[in-house]
């Protein structure tokens, strides 16, 4: 590898001082690099369409988390967030990890420290942990059993009525999956900024304008905006449900990236972005946003930054992520 910039200062500060000349077809090098270091581009729909494009597999949580279990690239280049990048470090431990920008985080994974987060588990010795995926591998450590969007229903019903359940990080998640299992899990007081933000107005508003459209939400979005949807899944369930129902237009409450595949799979359907309460028109999650094309292309040509692990908190992460996707294989469950 020629390198002849300071991979140090990469680490830290990200690809911010570095030039890429203009005329390149970053597309074009990028297949080329993927290729000579047989690597591997897993991006998450709320990716850039760009970047969903270059992708080799792009999916819901659950779907990248398989797909990371069983690649043999030796290089799997995460556009996503962190603690996705961390999932796929901990499935494997001996192949590199890098990510376009390591300061990609997650408002829902930093509203559970672990500290805190230990002390709350300490008040019900009786419960086992159930985290939402989107969590630091810190958490996984302190949970027996992880879950995604996609299968928290279905993880919750493997275990035994009687046994009780802390239920972390996303409290909106686990309020919808107590309502829908009929259990009492205990929440941990964490949630998504981007999800978090619909105006339910908003979204009654359009309605009114649209009656002839279909509410589809994500379920870390408010109980009251849940209430106002006619659909409710994970970014993997939503796109399948638009692609096979004869409705035409949907009001789409989760994360705008997802409306590329949607455009892309139904070219004859409209879909209308549900609206925050702010006044900005958009509602893009800021951390999946600092990925892009032009670092991508870097983080691949130079193998940085590079996700390292504490190599404690990786083994005992695995346990509770490998659980997961056990019973979801048993209940033949695929991530999208
Ligand atoms: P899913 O990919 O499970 O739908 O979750 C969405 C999300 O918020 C990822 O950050
Ligand atoms: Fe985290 Fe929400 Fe962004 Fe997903 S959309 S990465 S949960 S802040």
């Amino acid at each position: 590898m020629n390198i002849d910039i300071d991979l140090e200062k990469i680490e830290t500060k990200g690809f911010l001082d570095i030039e890429i000349d203009p005329t390149l077809d970053l597309f074009e090098e990028i297949n080329k690099l993927k290729k000579e270091k047989n690597a591997v581009i897993l991006a998450h729909f709320y990716q850039d369409g760009d970047i969903q494009d270059i992708a080799d597999y792009i999916g819901d949580s659950l779907g990248l988390a398989q797909n990371a279990a069983k690649t043999d690239a030796d290089m799997i280049v995460f556009a996503g967030v962190h603690f996705m990048a961390e999932t796929a470090k901990i499935l494997n431990p001996t192949r590199k990890v890098v990510l376009p920008d390591l300061n990609a985080g997650c408002s829902l994974a930093d509203s559970a420290p672990a500290d805190a987060f230990r002390k709350f588990k300490e008040k019900y010795p009786d419960h086992i942990v159930v985290s939402y995926i989107n969590c630091t591998a810190d958490i996984k450590a302190l949970s027996d059993i992880i879950c995604t969007s996609s299968n928290a229903k279905a993880i919750i019903d493997s275990i035994p009525e009687e046994q009780p359940i802390i239920f972390a990080p996303d409290k909106n998640l686990g309020a919808y999956i107590n309502k829908v299992t009929g259990r009492n899990m205990v929440l941990w007081n964490g949630s998504c900024m981007v999800h978090e933000i619909f105006s339910l107005e908003k979204i009654l508003r359009l309605k009114t304008r649209h009656p002839e459209a279909k509410v589809l939400a994500h379920p870390e979005c408010e109980e009251a905006v849940l209430k106002a949807s006619d659909f409710i899944g994970s970014t993997t369930q939503i796109l399948k449900y638009a692609q096979n129902d004869d409705c035409q237009t949907f009001i789409v409450v989760t994360e705008t990236g997802i409306l590329h595949q949607m455009m892309k799979d139904s070219p004859h359907k409209t879909f209308i972005p549900a609206p925050p309460d702010n006044g900005c028109a958009c509602n893009d999650c800021p951390h999946m946003k600092l990925n892009t094309l032009e670092k991508l292309y870097l983080c691949m040509k130079y193998e940085q930054p590079e996700l390292l692990m504490d190599e404690t908190i990786l083994i005992a992460a695995k346990k509770p992520i490998e659980r997961m996707l056990e019973i979801s294989r048993q209940a033949g469950l695929i991530g999208g």
